[in-house]
């Protein structure tokens, strides 16, 4: 299994938004994940898509958008034209989320599904085979720098077997609260996608946060259950 880091745009220095970028590739940053909150779904209002426009000009990596808003679908080609290479899209709040994850891919993007904290897993029984990732929200969404939820290492262990069980391919993406200490463990559990923006933009050292990250996330892959694939 291969580990992929997303270090979290929110936590940076929007003032230098391309030192921050460029910081967390030569650490050898995968994606940039970038969180879209409409003061709505989740209690904050961060970015759209002029912002996601500015990071595209600035990585070199992939840019991962995660969607907390209410409305998606009226979004998600905005989004794709500004440069997002990966959407992802919160279960809660779609009733037709068949036609949203087909839309995401019709547009050229990666199409994920995202679970809050209290989301059951089994939300994604019939979706998963359509899946490029699964999104395991580790933190209740709307803010950076929150504590890390426990319960979150089994949920990631019962999506792994979900994946399984449906002849899911999808890759599983963890986001919230991960830092250096708990970072293996995910993995160990089955994350394959590293979101990461505290632990990473808070850091005196941005290029040497994500380097060391990536290498705490691959000590737990050793440990990790192998996806049926
Ligand atoms: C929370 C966001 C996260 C957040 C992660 O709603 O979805 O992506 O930026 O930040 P940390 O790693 O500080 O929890
Ligand atoms: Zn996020």
């Amino acid at each position: 299994m291969s580990v992929r880091i997303a270090p979290s745009i929110l936590s940076a220095d929007f003032t230098a938004l391309g030192a921050a970028i460029a910081a967390a590739e030569r650490g050898g940053a995968d994606l940039i994940h970038v969180d879209v909150m409409d003061g709505h779904f989740v209690p904050n209002i961060t970015m759209g898509p002029p912002f996601v426009a500015a990071a595209k000009r600035a990585a070199h990596v992939p840019l991962d958008v995660h969607l907390m808003i209410t409305n998606p679908d009226r979004f998600i080609e905005d989004f794709v034209k500004a440069g997002a290479s990966m959407i992802s899209v919160h279960v809660e709040v779609l009733p037709h989320l068949h036609r949203t994850i087909a839309f995401i891919k019709e547009q050229g993007a990666k199409a994920g599904a995202v679970l809050n904290p209290s989301t059951p897993v089994d939300a994604l029984d019939e979706i998963a085979p359509d899946l490029d990732y699964v999104l395991v929200m580790s933190v209740d969404p709307g803010f950076g720098g929150q504590r890390f939820i426990p319960r979150s290492e089994a949920k990631l262990r019962a999506v792994r077997a979900l994946l399984d069980r449906t002849g899911s391919r999808a890759a599983i993406e963890i986001d919230g609260g991960i830092d250096h200490e708990n970072v293996g463990r995910v993995t160990a559990a089955g994350a394959e996608i590293i979101v990461a923006g505290s632990a990473i933009f808070h850091a005196p050292d941005v290029e040497r946060a994500t380097r060391e990250l990536r290498a705490a996330a691959r000590a737990g892959v050793a440990a990790s259950p192998s996806p049926a694939r």
